[in-house]
């Protein structure tokens, strides 16, 4: 039998952890642990429920119990961890993760005494995995690399981009007031056209509209616009077609103005919180916006790409489907653009909440439009657009196997796996939100798959786009 001799030590290093080891306390603290605040104080009192802890209280060390925590405090130890909570102190590779993210520097621990010699593989694999490798990266460490600098990049665009998409909106909304009146001026929608191909991302816009619910008309013909540019860049990039339109402005602007026909509808009907039924006579006045917006962009001198988006975005693959209108219309007309744009139409409406239903998530609404793909829309489109959406695309918020949650940030491209995007975790297993988030990439980690997908206003309420906006992963 080996060596049973319990050794101790103390102030050992977040590196020096080895698995085997029992922490005893938590001895060393990150700078956020000084005078904390009170989000601070909750945290640990939550997470640390019934163990002790050491404080400095007005310039004084005492003893105190998680529970007696005060902001303001600054933790100096946490200890006598209670059973219910011995995960925080055997160390294993996934503790001194949780442990880096959380800060937590220092620790007091024992073990038996050949623990050393004995695991000094394990030693070295802890301390890879918590040091970034100095070496020249390995195919694996670049593409996660890559990851990392994509990820940062598209959620500093999407910080940009959010005041774009309510200045577009509330443009797009001004316009069609106008209309109603008489009056057809777009030229403010042109400037932002303008500012949305110049300086900011269809691709961040996009990913807002996937989190972000756009429950009017206004909002919902801004967030089809972006899905619409960014998906129909990408179609034209990978199979060499040309566009339809003059230039990417005016492609924007075709899927903008698609329902500049509502114009025509009187606003209170607009704005109804009640479902019309199908042959009600709300619903006929609903269907003929499309009717009007043709009209109105023909006496306005637009081309006939963009006539037919307005026209025909509602006609359907099987014409004799009574969600087809105009009726009787063939689809031999409706060009591969208002094709396109019919499907991301049917997904900005779905995703988008409306008052009398509730939002879906993306992957679901991608599942619901493959279903009736061949149907209701053209499929070769629909491949198209599935190739560059993902079947989980960018901003669906997702449960991982581990229990841990995320946000989809990177569609796997080519032959990558639909089912396995990258993901950054927001919130761990233990449901704790974190600070700093985690990126798992589901092709590189095969042990981990993507177990459901979450309605993200039901986890965070009307915060969903500030937790996606704080991602930070490094
Ligand atoms: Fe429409
Ligand atoms: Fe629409």
């Amino acid at each position: 039998m080996g060596d049973s001799h319990i050794v101790e030590k103390f102030d050992v290093m977040l590196n020096e952890l080895q698995e085997g080891m029992l922490i005893t306390a938590y001895s060393g603290f990150g700078p956020k642990y000084v005078l904390i605040d009170q989000k601070m104080c909750q945290f640990v009192r939550h997470n640390f429920k019934d163990c002790k802890l050491v404080v400095a209280r007005r310039e004084k060390e005492i003893k105190i119990q998680s529970s007696e925590l005060q902001e303001g405090d600054t933790i100096v130890k946490i200890y006598d961890f209670p059973p219910h909570l011995a995960k925080l102190a055997k160390v294993n590779p996934q503790l001194v993760k949780a442990l880096k993210y959380r800060d937590i520097i220092q620790f007091d621990v024992k073990h038996k005494a050949h623990l050393a010699d004995d695991s000094r593989r394990d030693l070295q694999q802890i301390i890879q995995l918590v040091n970034q490798s100095t070496k020249q990266p390995t195919a694996k460490q670049s593409r996660r690399l890559e990851a990392i600098r994509e990820t940062n990049e598209l959620i500093r665009k999407v910080n940009e981009s959010v005041k774009v998409r309510k200045d577009v909106t509330d443009s797009v909304e001004y316009a069609m007031d106008n209309a109603r009146r008489g009056h057809n001026d777009i030229s403010d929608i042109r400037r932002y056209v303008n500012k949305i191909t110049e300086d900011v991302s269809a691709d961040a816009l996009a990913a807002i509209a996937s989190i972000k619910a756009s429950d009017q008309t206004y909002a919902h013909c801004v967030d089809v616009g972006v899905i619409f540019q960014n998906v129909y860049n990408l179609i034209l990039e990978e199979t060499g077609k040309s566009s339809a339109f003059q230039s990417q402005n005016e492609s924007i602007l075709s899927a903008f103005l698609h329902d500049f026909g509502k114009s025509q509808i009187p606003k209170d009907l607009l704005d109804s919180t009640v479902r019309f039924e199908r042959d009600s006579k709300e619903m006929r006045v609903m269907m003929a916006h499309p009717f009007y917006g043709a009209k109105l962009l023909k006496e306005m001198g637009m081309p006939d790409s963009i006539v037919n988006m307005a026209h025909y975005h509602h006609v359907k693959q099987d014409i004799s489907m009574l969600s087809s209108y105009p009726s009787g219309c063939s689809y031999d007309k409706v060009s591969f653009e208002t094709r396109l744009l019919s499907i991301v139409d049917a997904y900005q409406a779905l995703v988008g909440r409306r008052k009398y239903k509730r939002s879906w998530s993306p992957p679901a609404t991608m599942r619901y439009i493959e279903a009736l793909s061949g149907v209701e829309y053209d499929y070769e489109v629909w491949l198209k657009f599935l190739k560059i959406m993902g079947m989980f695309p960018k901003g669906s918020l997702v449960e991982l196997s581990n229990h841990s949650i995320g946000f989809v940030v990177s569609v796997p491209l080519n032959d990558g796996d639909p089912q396995r995007p990258i993901i950054a975790v927001v919130r761990n297993e233990y449901g704790e939100d974190l600070e700093h988030h985690e990126l798992v990439d589901l092709h590189e980690s095969l042990d981990i798959s993507i177990i459901r997908d979450l309605d993200n206003q039901e986890v965070f309420g009307s915060n969903a786009l500030d937790v996606f906006m704080g991602i930070e992963v490094s």
